[in-house]
C-alpha cells in the first residue's frame, strides 16, 4: 500500500510532544510520522512508536517495562509524599507485582458488576445536567463531564459525597506531576496535595474498616486481613492508598476528557451530530469513533529491558519509548481514510484503552458513561460551540488530550428531564 507524504514535517531535532502547536494539534505530526519515520527517535534519545501494530506491541510485550520508569520519575520529583505514596502504583509495576496488584483491583470492575450500574449511571447523569439544561448554556468541561466522571469512581471506589470536592482538588493538584514533565511549583503543589490525599484515604480506611461496604477500599482491606494466596506479600495499607488515588487518575479526567473530546468532533461536524440524533442505536459506534479519532489518553511510556528491534530500526537497554496511541488511531494501515471522523464505522477497536495485561479495567465502565452522557447531551436542541475555535486550548500535556474548558450553548430545556 502506498501512503502520501502528509502532514507537519517534524524536525530534524527530533519530535517534541511539548511544543506548543503539537500540544494544540498533534495530528498533522502524526499524520508525517506515520508515513516517514514511523518508529521515531525524539529530542533527548526518546522512540516515538506510532504504527497501530508497534504500539499495540509497545504496549503488552514485557520488555517493554514500567518499573524503570519509576526509577526515571522517582529521582525527577525528589523526596516527599509523591514519591513515598507513588512508589506503590501498579501503573509503575512490572510483573508479577503488577499482575498481583492487577487481581486485587480486578473484581470492583467485573463487566457484570459494572453493567448492572447502567441505571443508576443515566439517572446521575440526568441529575448532573439538569440544572445545566435549564440555563441553556455551560462549560461542558466543568459544569458537566468532571462531575459526572467523578461521582462514578468516587463511588467505585467508597469515597462518599463530602470527599468529591477534595478529591477533585488534589487530583487537579497531583496530575501534572504523574505526567513526567512537571516543574518545580507543580512538584511543590502535587506534594502538598498528595499528604493531604493521603491522609483522607487513611481516616476513611478506618471507618472502613471498622463498617466494609461493597467498594474497592473494602474488598483491598479484606486482602489485608486475609491475605491468603500462597508466596504473595500480604497487601499493604500504602498499596491500597496508591491504588485508590492510581484508581481516581485513571478514571476521572479520562472520562472528562473522552466526553468534550467527542461532543467538540461531533459539534466540528455537524452532519455526525445530526444523525446521531436521529438514530440513536448509532450511540456505541459513535463512542468508538470519539475514542478513535480523539482519544483522552494519546500516550503511554515505557522503558526497554533489552534490546529491541522494531520498524528497521534498533532500540536499545534503557531507552524511553513512548507508545503514540493517539497516532495508532489514524494509521492508514490499520483504518480506512483515518482523519475522517465517521460514527457509522463498524468494528473499530480503538488502542485508547491499551493493550494486553494492562488493558484499561475500566474500558467497561467507561464506554458506559460515555454512552449515557452522549446520549444525554445530543437531546440538546441547537447545541453549538460558544466561543471562536481560537479560543480553545488544551492543558499543558506529554499523555492527555485535555481541553481547558469547551464553552456550549443550546436551546434552554425547562422541564428536563423530560
Ligand atoms: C475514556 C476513558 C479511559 C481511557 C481512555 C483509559 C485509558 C487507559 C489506558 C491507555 C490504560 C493502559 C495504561 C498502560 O498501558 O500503561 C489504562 C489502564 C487503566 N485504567 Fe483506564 N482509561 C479510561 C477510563 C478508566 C476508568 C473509568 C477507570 C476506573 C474507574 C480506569 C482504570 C484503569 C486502571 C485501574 C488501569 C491500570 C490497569 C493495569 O495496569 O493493569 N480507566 N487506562
Amino acid at each position: 500500500m502506498t501512503i502520501p507524504l502528509i502532514g507537519t514535517p517534524v524536525p530534524a531535532t527530533g519530535l517534541d510532544p511539548l511544543e506548543p502547536s503539537f500540544q494544540n494539534d498533534p495530528y498533522p505530526y502524526y499524520n508525517w510520522l506515520l508515513r516517514n519515520d514511523p518508529v521515531h527517535q525524539g529530542a533527548e534519545g526518546t522512540w516515538y512508536v506510532t504504527r497501530y501494530a508497534d504500539v499495540r506491541l509497545a504496549m503488552s510485550d514485557k520488555r517493554f517495562g514500567c518499573a524503570s520508569v519509576r526509577d526515571f520519575w522517582e529521582v525527577m520529583i525528589g523526596p516527599g509524599p509523591l514519591k513515598d505514596i507513588m512508589a506503590y502504583t501498579l501503573f509503575f509495576e512490572d510483573d508479577p507485582n503488577h499482575a498481583r496488584l492487577r487481581s486485587l483491583v480486578a473484581p470492583v470492575f467485573a463487566p457484570k458488576r459494572m453493567r448492572a450500574l447502567g441505571p443508576d449511571i443515566d439517572r446521575t447523569v440526568d441529575d448532573l445536567l439538569a440544572p445545566q439544561a435549564v440555563r441553556g448554556e455551560m462549560d461542558l468541561v466543568s459544569d458537566f463531564a468532571a462531575p459526572v466522571a467523578l461521582v462514578f469512581v468516587c463511588d467505585l471506589l467508597g469515597i462518599p459525597p463530602e470527599g468529591y470536592q477534595g478529591v477533585r482538588t488534589w487530583s487537579l493538584d497531583i496530575a501534572p506531576t504523574l505526567d513526567l514533565v512537571p516543574n518545580e511549583e507543580e512538584i511543590r503543589k502535587g506534594n502538598i496535595a498528595m499528604g493531604a490525599f493521603a491522609d483522607y484515604l487513611r481516616e476513611l480506611i478506618e471507618i472502613r474498616k471498622a463498617q466494609p461496604r461493597d467498594d474497592l477500599i473494602s474488598i483491598m482491606l479484606a486482602e489485608v486481613e486475609t491475605s491468603t494466596r500462597a508466596g504473595e506479600r500480604p497487601v499493604s495499607i500504602n498499596e491500597i492508598i496508591s491504588t485508590i488515588i492510581s484508581v481516581v487518575f485513571a478514571g476521572h479526567d479520562t472520562v472528562t476528557n473522552q466526553i468534550t473530546n467527542t461532543i467538540l468532533a461531533l459539534l466540528r461536524h455537524p452532519e455526525q451530530l445530526e444523525l446521531l440524533r436521529r438514530d440513536r442505536g448509532l450511540i456505541p459506534g459513535a463512542v468508538e469513533e470519539g475514542l478513535r479519532y480523539d482519544s483522552a489518553v494519546q500516550s503511554n511510556s515505557r522503558r526497554l529491558g533489552e534490546d529491541v528491534e522494531l520498524g528497521g530500526k534498533l532500540l536499545k537497554k534503557g531507552d524511553f519509548v513512548v507508545a503514540l496511541m493517539g497516532a495508532a488511531n489514524r494509521d492508514p494501515l490499520q483504518f480506512d481514510d483515518p482523519d475522517r471522523f465517521d460514527i457509522t464505522r463498524t468494528n473499530v477497536q480503538p488502542m485508547s484503552f491499551g493493550a494486553g495485561m494492562r488493558f484499561c479495567l475500566g474500558a467497561v465502565l467507561a464506554r458506559i458513561e460515555l454512552r449515557s452522557a452522549l446520549d444525554r447531551l445530543v437531546n440538546l436542541e441547537n447545541m453549538r460551540l460558544a466561543c471562536a475555535e481560537e479560543d480553545l486550548s488544551y492543558q499543558r500535556s506529554s499523555m492527555f488530550r485535555s481541553l481547558v474548558d469547551l464553552p456550549i450553548t443550546f436551546d434552554p430545556v425547562r422541564d428536563y428531564p423530560r
